[in-house]
């Protein structure tokens, strides 16, 4: 097989998951992970059963440390909990500790206010990855944020979530990647949230630096012996309503002028919370 032009990644919470892709691929670069897939992975051992807050991070913590056993070369994406009040303060004691638990963390932050206030001062300790990026004005707020960073940054644009609200995902990647032609190349671009085989043919094309791929379109992609897209290969999805490029963002300014909201991303903290305070009890997360 011919490199790819992107660094392929699995999206997941299950260990075996990341052990198969590796052996059908032969190498797999990183994992991201997230509070809801996570749960998910617990709340299916648990039976209904919950877990302290503590028990419940620790089982994060040991679940990441398994899948750096499998890629320890890997960069592998852990995310803070938060919420839409959570201070980046917080965010910050949380993101020094799981950067602990491993050697090639990469600290995700959501893309709110807060989330870049950390990611600011993160990005200077650790590696990060801000991620529930829905546009281009957020994406130049990351830029802005994390210029001077010490360690890889990482944006994520969820293309999945776009697509499910009937908006082309896909092309905010592009958008992103042609924004930040005119920057340092110091933020890479991750497309997230990948829910069929055209996201990753299409990353591929645009030569997205990482793709994250969840295991079961993993498969898809296998059973093809990982096809690339042809040079002729067009990206075509009329169904879908376009996004258009913003010509008039330009990088420059202070990252807390771009316009930092998008309602899928106050969706995404809230639901990430949710489906965490799912395995966890009640009582002791107040
Ligand atoms: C990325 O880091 C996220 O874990 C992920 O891609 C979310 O995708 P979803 O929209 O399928 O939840």
């Amino acid at each position: 097989m011919t490199q790819l032009p992107s660094k392929i990644f699995i999206d997941g919470g299950v260990v075996d998951e990341t052990r198969q892709a590796r052996e059908m691929l032969g190498y797999i670069d990183g994992q991201t992970t997230n509070p809801t897939l996570i749960a998910k992975n617990l709340s299916s051992k648990l039976g209904g059963g919950k877990l302290t807050s503590q028990d419940a991070t620790n089982e994060y913590k040991r679940i990441v440390q398994e899948i750096n056993q499998i890629i320890p070369a890997g960069s592998i994406s852990i995310q803070v909990f938060a919420n839409k009040g959570t201070k980046s303060e917080e965010m910050l004691i949380q993101a020094r500790e799981r950067n602990k638990w491993i050697p090639n963390a990469s600290i995700k932050f959501p893309c709110i206010f807060e989330g870049l206030k950390a990611a600011e001062i993160a990005c200077k300790e650790m590696a990060i990855n801000i991620t529930l990026n829905f546009s281009q004005s957020q994406a130049a707020a990351v830029y802005e944020a994390t210029k001077g960073a010490k360690y890889p940054v990482f944006i994520s644009p969820f293309v999945g979530r776009l697509d499910d609200k009937g908006e082309n995902g896909m092309q905010v990647v592009s958008h992103i990647i042609n924004m930040y032609r005119q920057g340092d190349g110091h933020v890479e671009v991750l497309t997230a949230s990948v829910r069929n085989l055209d996201h990753i043919f299409y990353a591929l094309q645009l030569k997205s630096n990482i793709v994250t791929i969840p295991f079961k379109v993993f498969k898809e992609w296998a059973d093809t012996s990982f096809k690339q897209p042809e040079e002729s290969y067009v990206y075509s999805k009329p169904e879908l309503k376009p996004i258009p490029f913003r010509e008039d963002l330009v990088l420059g300014k202070a990252w807390q002028e771009y316009d930092l909201h998008h309602v899928l991303t106050d969706t995404g903290v809230e639901r990430f919370w949710y489906d965490w305070m799912g395995i966890v009890e009640s009582s002791l997360t107040k």
